[in-house]
Protein backbone atom coordinates (compact mmCIF):
# COMPACT_ATOMS: atom_id res chain seq x y z
CA UNK A 1 0.00 0.00 0.00
CA UNK A 2 1.54 3.53 -0.89
CA UNK A 3 -0.21 6.71 -0.34
CA UNK A 4 -0.61 9.44 -3.15
CA UNK A 5 -1.20 13.15 -3.51
CA UNK A 6 -4.74 12.39 -4.06
CA UNK A 7 -5.02 10.50 -0.22
CA UNK A 8 -2.51 13.72 1.19
CA UNK A 9 -4.81 16.23 -0.11
CA UNK A 10 -7.96 14.54 1.33
CA UNK A 11 -5.59 14.02 4.67
CA UNK A 12 -5.29 17.60 4.61
CA UNK A 13 -9.21 18.44 4.21
CA UNK A 14 -10.06 15.59 6.69
CA UNK A 15 -7.27 16.96 9.53
CA UNK A 16 -9.43 20.59 8.50
CA UNK A 17 -12.87 19.24 9.13
CA UNK A 18 -12.01 17.53 12.16
CA UNK A 19 -10.06 20.28 14.15
CA UNK A 20 -13.05 22.97 12.94
CA UNK A 21 -15.28 19.57 14.12
CA UNK A 22 -13.27 19.92 17.73
CA UNK A 23 -12.60 23.64 17.72
CA UNK A 24 -14.32 24.24 21.06
CA UNK A 25 -13.55 20.92 22.70
CA UNK A 26 -10.00 22.32 22.08
CA UNK A 27 -10.44 25.52 23.29
CA UNK A 28 -12.54 24.09 26.66
CA UNK A 29 -9.20 21.94 27.29
CA UNK A 30 -7.29 24.92 26.94
CA UNK A 31 -9.05 27.10 29.17
CA UNK A 32 -9.39 24.42 32.15
CA UNK A 33 -5.01 25.04 31.56
CA UNK A 34 -3.78 27.47 29.52
CA UNK A 35 -5.57 30.69 27.59
CA UNK A 36 -8.72 28.96 25.70
CA UNK A 37 -7.24 29.66 22.56
CA UNK A 38 -6.16 26.07 21.01
CA UNK A 39 -9.06 25.16 19.23
CA UNK A 40 -9.39 29.09 17.74
CA UNK A 41 -6.28 29.14 16.65
CA UNK A 42 -5.79 25.40 15.03
CA UNK A 43 -9.14 26.09 13.48
CA UNK A 44 -7.54 29.55 11.78
CA UNK A 45 -4.62 27.88 10.95
CA UNK A 46 -6.00 24.46 8.93
CA UNK A 47 -8.53 27.23 7.19
CA UNK A 48 -6.01 28.99 6.11
CA UNK A 49 -4.23 25.89 5.11
CA UNK A 50 -7.50 25.09 3.37
CA UNK A 51 -7.24 28.35 1.48
CA UNK A 52 -3.54 27.89 0.17
CA UNK A 53 -4.44 24.17 -0.92
CA UNK A 54 -5.42 24.52 -4.49
CA UNK A 55 -2.71 26.05 -6.23
CA UNK A 56 -0.07 23.22 -5.29
CA UNK A 57 -2.81 19.80 -4.69
CA UNK A 58 -1.32 18.99 -8.38
CA UNK A 59 2.20 19.42 -6.90
CA UNK A 60 5.01 16.68 -5.56
CA UNK A 61 3.87 15.63 -2.07
CA UNK A 62 6.90 17.26 -0.76
CA UNK A 63 5.53 20.76 -1.36
CA UNK A 64 1.91 20.06 -0.39
CA UNK A 65 3.00 19.33 3.01
CA UNK A 66 5.81 22.24 3.05
CA UNK A 67 2.84 24.66 2.14
CA UNK A 68 0.42 22.87 5.39
CA UNK A 69 3.34 23.61 7.18
CA UNK A 70 4.31 27.28 5.70
CA UNK A 71 0.26 28.18 6.62
CA UNK A 72 0.09 27.14 10.56
CA UNK A 73 3.06 29.18 10.92
CA UNK A 74 1.69 32.27 9.39
CA UNK A 75 -1.62 31.82 10.66
CA UNK A 76 -1.46 29.84 14.16
CA UNK A 77 0.56 31.84 16.33
CA UNK A 78 1.21 30.90 19.88
CA UNK A 79 2.92 27.70 20.74
CA UNK A 80 1.17 25.67 18.80
CA UNK A 81 1.14 27.23 15.16
CA UNK A 82 5.21 26.97 14.76
CA UNK A 83 5.46 23.34 16.94
CA UNK A 84 2.68 22.13 14.26
CA UNK A 85 4.30 24.12 11.32
CA UNK A 86 7.61 22.56 11.84
CA UNK A 87 6.56 19.15 12.12
CA UNK A 88 4.88 19.50 8.26
CA UNK A 89 7.69 21.47 7.37
CA UNK A 90 9.80 18.32 8.36
CA UNK A 91 7.38 16.09 6.44
CA UNK A 92 7.37 18.21 3.51
CA UNK A 93 11.37 17.86 3.89
CA UNK A 94 11.56 14.40 3.80
CA UNK A 95 8.28 13.98 0.35
CA UNK A 96 10.28 16.64 -1.47
CA UNK A 97 9.71 15.35 -5.03
CA UNK A 98 7.71 12.29 -4.38
CA UNK A 99 4.58 11.45 -6.07
CA UNK A 100 3.46 8.82 -3.94
CA UNK A 101 5.03 7.79 -0.10
CA UNK A 102 5.42 3.79 0.74
CA UNK A 103 5.41 2.67 4.72
CA UNK A 104 8.98 3.66 5.00
CA UNK A 105 8.62 7.41 4.43
CA UNK A 106 6.05 7.89 6.12
CA UNK A 107 7.70 6.72 9.34
CA UNK A 108 10.77 8.95 8.35
CA UNK A 109 8.04 11.93 8.25
CA UNK A 110 6.50 11.25 11.42
CA UNK A 111 9.79 10.78 13.13
CA UNK A 112 11.65 14.05 11.44
CA UNK A 113 7.88 16.33 12.38
CA UNK A 114 8.49 14.79 16.08
CA UNK A 115 12.53 15.75 16.17
CA UNK A 116 11.38 19.12 14.48
CA UNK A 117 8.83 19.54 17.42
CA UNK A 118 11.35 18.73 20.31
CA UNK A 119 14.30 20.72 18.69
CA UNK A 120 11.61 23.67 19.04
CA UNK A 121 10.08 23.05 21.94
CA UNK A 122 12.80 21.17 23.79
CA UNK A 123 9.62 19.10 25.14
CA UNK A 124 10.54 15.55 26.28
CA UNK A 125 7.53 12.80 27.17
CA UNK A 126 5.97 13.36 30.22
CA UNK A 127 5.53 17.38 30.39
CA UNK A 128 2.32 17.13 29.53
CA UNK A 129 2.78 18.73 25.82
CA UNK A 130 1.70 17.16 22.48
CA UNK A 131 4.67 15.22 22.64
CA UNK A 132 3.12 12.71 24.33
CA UNK A 133 1.19 11.97 21.95
CA UNK A 134 3.30 12.43 19.07
CA UNK A 135 6.67 10.36 20.69
CA UNK A 136 4.47 7.51 21.26
CA UNK A 137 2.41 7.48 18.45
CA UNK A 138 6.19 7.38 16.27
CA UNK A 139 7.81 4.78 18.19
CA UNK A 140 4.39 2.14 17.73
CA UNK A 141 4.91 3.35 13.72
CA UNK A 142 8.28 2.38 13.60
CA UNK A 143 7.59 -0.94 15.57
CA UNK A 144 4.95 -2.19 13.55
CA UNK A 145 7.10 -1.36 10.56
CA UNK A 146 10.05 -3.02 11.66
CA UNK A 147 7.92 -6.23 12.54
CA UNK A 148 7.31 -5.76 8.27
CA UNK A 149 3.23 -4.88 9.10
CA UNK A 150 1.27 -2.87 6.47
CA UNK A 151 1.02 0.73 6.34
CA UNK A 152 -2.33 0.45 7.66
CA UNK A 153 -1.73 -1.37 10.46
CA UNK A 154 1.48 0.75 11.15
CA UNK A 155 -1.11 3.81 11.24
CA UNK A 156 -3.24 2.03 13.50
CA UNK A 157 -1.09 1.64 15.60
CA UNK A 158 0.50 4.60 15.72
CA UNK A 159 -2.74 6.36 16.64
CA UNK A 160 -3.81 3.90 19.60
CA UNK A 161 -0.25 4.97 20.80
CA UNK A 162 -1.02 8.52 20.56
CA UNK A 163 -4.42 7.95 22.34
CA UNK A 164 -3.21 6.11 25.13
CA UNK A 165 -0.50 9.22 25.32
CA UNK A 166 -2.80 11.77 25.37
CA UNK A 167 -5.03 10.44 27.82
CA UNK A 168 -1.58 9.95 29.87
CA UNK A 169 -1.10 13.67 30.07
CA UNK A 170 -4.56 13.50 32.79
CA UNK A 171 -2.26 13.07 35.89
CA UNK A 172 1.09 14.87 34.70
CA UNK A 173 1.89 18.39 35.57
CA UNK A 174 2.40 20.76 33.21
CA UNK A 175 6.16 21.55 32.76
CA UNK A 176 5.99 23.63 29.41
CA UNK A 177 3.33 26.59 27.99
CA UNK A 178 1.22 28.48 29.60
CA UNK A 179 0.11 25.07 31.59
CA UNK A 180 3.31 24.76 33.37
CA UNK A 181 2.69 28.43 35.42
CA UNK A 182 0.19 26.10 37.34
CA UNK A 183 2.22 23.42 38.76
CA UNK A 184 0.15 21.59 40.09
CA UNK A 185 -3.51 22.77 39.36
CA UNK A 186 -2.26 21.46 35.95
CA UNK A 187 -2.89 17.83 37.29
CA UNK A 188 -6.39 16.25 36.31
CA UNK A 189 -6.68 17.62 32.88
CA UNK A 190 -5.83 16.77 29.61
CA UNK A 191 -3.23 18.80 27.68
CA UNK A 192 -5.02 20.37 24.40
CA UNK A 193 -2.28 19.64 22.12
CA UNK A 194 -1.68 16.35 22.93
CA UNK A 195 -5.56 16.34 21.84
CA UNK A 196 -5.21 17.99 18.71
CA UNK A 197 -2.07 15.62 17.59
CA UNK A 198 -4.37 12.33 18.14
CA UNK A 199 -7.17 13.94 16.42
CA UNK A 200 -4.26 15.17 13.52
CA UNK A 201 -3.36 11.26 13.21
CA UNK A 202 -6.84 9.97 13.21
CA UNK A 203 -7.65 12.31 10.72
CA UNK A 204 -4.92 11.02 8.67
CA UNK A 205 -5.84 7.46 9.41
CA UNK A 206 -9.83 7.80 8.58
CA UNK A 207 -8.44 8.73 4.72
CA UNK A 208 -6.11 5.14 4.48
CA UNK A 209 -9.09 3.59 5.60
CA UNK A 210 -11.76 4.66 3.33
N1 LIG B 1 7.52 23.71 24.43
C1 LIG B 1 6.52 22.96 23.95
N2 LIG B 1 6.77 21.81 23.30
C2 LIG B 1 5.76 21.06 22.80
N3 LIG B 1 4.47 21.40 22.91
C3 LIG B 1 4.17 22.54 23.56
C4 LIG B 1 5.16 23.37 24.12
N4 LIG B 1 4.53 24.44 24.69
C5 LIG B 1 3.21 24.26 24.49
N5 LIG B 1 2.99 23.13 23.80
C6 LIG B 1 1.72 22.59 23.35
O1 LIG B 1 0.92 23.65 22.88
C7 LIG B 1 -0.39 23.53 23.42
C8 LIG B 1 -1.03 24.89 23.56
O2 LIG B 1 -1.17 25.46 22.28
P1 LIG B 1 -1.96 26.84 22.04
O3 LIG B 1 -2.42 26.85 20.63
O4 LIG B 1 -2.98 27.01 23.09
O5 LIG B 1 -0.83 27.93 22.15
P2 LIG B 1 -0.49 28.89 23.36
O6 LIG B 1 -1.73 29.34 24.03
O7 LIG B 1 0.47 29.93 22.89
O8 LIG B 1 0.32 27.84 24.18
P3 LIG B 1 0.95 27.86 25.62
O9 LIG B 1 -0.08 28.50 26.48
O10 LIG B 1 1.13 26.39 25.93
O11 LIG B 1 2.24 28.60 25.55
C9 LIG B 1 -0.18 22.82 24.73
O12 LIG B 1 -1.34 22.09 25.08
C10 LIG B 1 1.01 21.91 24.48
O13 LIG B 1 0.60 20.62 24.03
MG1 LIG C 1 -3.47 28.44 24.40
Amino acid sequence: MKVDRDQVVAMIKEMAAVVAQNKEYLTDLDSAIGDGDHGINMDRGLRKVLEKLPPVADKDIGTIFKNVGMGLISAVGGAAGPLYGTFFLQFGKIAAGKEELTTSDIGAMLAAGLEGIKQRGKAVVGEKTMVDALEPAVEAFAAAADAGKELLACFQAAVAAAEAGKKATIPLVAKKGRAHYLGERSIGHQDPGATSSELLLRAMLKVLES
